[in-house]
């Protein structure tokens, strides 16, 4: 399907929980967040309508994000429900890595393709802040395991303040260029107060050729990250939905103050 201003939009980015065993500073504040009331979270079967009415729209790719999409119970079933669509050509997760090492051969044998991990720094004690808590010697292991697994390209994410040429971001580098990842730096944002820019080695935050739409948990249908409109897929069906997220897709984000990173998935 092509929007009022001719991009495909061929990519359904899917936020299946908002919850998350980390608490990284830049995506949740200090004081925790509002949750999503559980009745409200859409069903895996929910959540598979869409992706169907999405795929006979002209999806061919889908991600899973979060919050942390291995939190989720019932992920690995639902990894296997969009991996047997064989429309869909591409199809990867973004997650913090730390409970990969259990998960990266169920999720490569379920049908998902590739993965994409966050790692801000190689410093244990620098993660642990950034993290409020986690431990990074888990992402190691849950990239040792993806690489086993075969979900590859790996893709690093590298949340960055000002420069790539940051201390933590240089180490990063290095290390993704000793074990052969890529890497994709994403400058730290503020969604409602309309701060962004582009993912440098990736396409996200290019307006021009956005080709994405978003499914929060609580089933909406983004179509901009950076802009407050969506369309519940409960209160107008799911192909309507869809239908009307394409239809009025911004040509460019402008700020968005009724989502986050946490419960939209970045
Ligand atoms: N600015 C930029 N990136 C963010 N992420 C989470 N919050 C922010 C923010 N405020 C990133 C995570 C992860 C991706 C899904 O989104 O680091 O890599
Ligand atoms: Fe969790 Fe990712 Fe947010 Fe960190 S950035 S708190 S890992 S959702």
């Amino acid at each position: 399907m092509f929007d009022k201003f001719n991009r495909r939009i061929n990519y359904l980015r899917i936020s299946v929980t908002d919850r998350c065993n980390l608490r990284c500073v830049y995506c949740m504040p200090a004081e925790g967040i509002k949750l999503i009331k559980h009745n409200d979270v859409l069903s895996f079967e929910e959540m598979f309508e869409v992706v169907k009415a999405g795929v006979k729209l002209g999806i061919t790719k889908v991600r899973l994000t979060g919050g942390e999409p291995l939190v989720r119970k019932g992920i690995i079933d639902f990894v296997k429900m969009i991996g047997s669509v064989k429309e869909i050509t591409d199809f990867g997760m973004t997650t913090n890595g730390i409970l990969l090492d259990k998960y990266a051969e169920q999720l490569a044998d379920a049908g998902l393709h590739r993965i994409n991990i966050s790692l801000d720094t190689l410093d244990p004690v620098k993660f642990k802040e950034i993290t409020r808590g986690g431990n990074i010697f888990d992402v190691f292991k849950g990239i040792g395991a993806a690489r086993k697994a075969g979900l590859e390209p790996i893709k690093i994410n590298v949340v960055i303040n000002k420069s790539k040429e940051e201390p933590d971001a240089k180490a990063v580098t290095e290390f993704c260029r000793e074990n052969n990842l890529q890497i994709r730096y994403i400058h730290v944002m503020q969604l409602d107060k309309g701060e962004f820019s582009i993912v440098e080695g990736g396409d996200g935050g290019n307006c021009a050729i956005c080709n994405r739409l978003r499914l929060t948990s609580n089933g909406m249908i983004k179509p901009c990250l950076f802009s407050n409109i969506e369309y519940s897929v409960r209160e107008l069906g799911v192909e309507e939905a869809l239908l009307r997220a394409v239809e009025n897709k911004p040509a460019h984000g402008t700020f968005n103050e009724v989502g986050q990173f946490y419960n939209i998935g970045g």
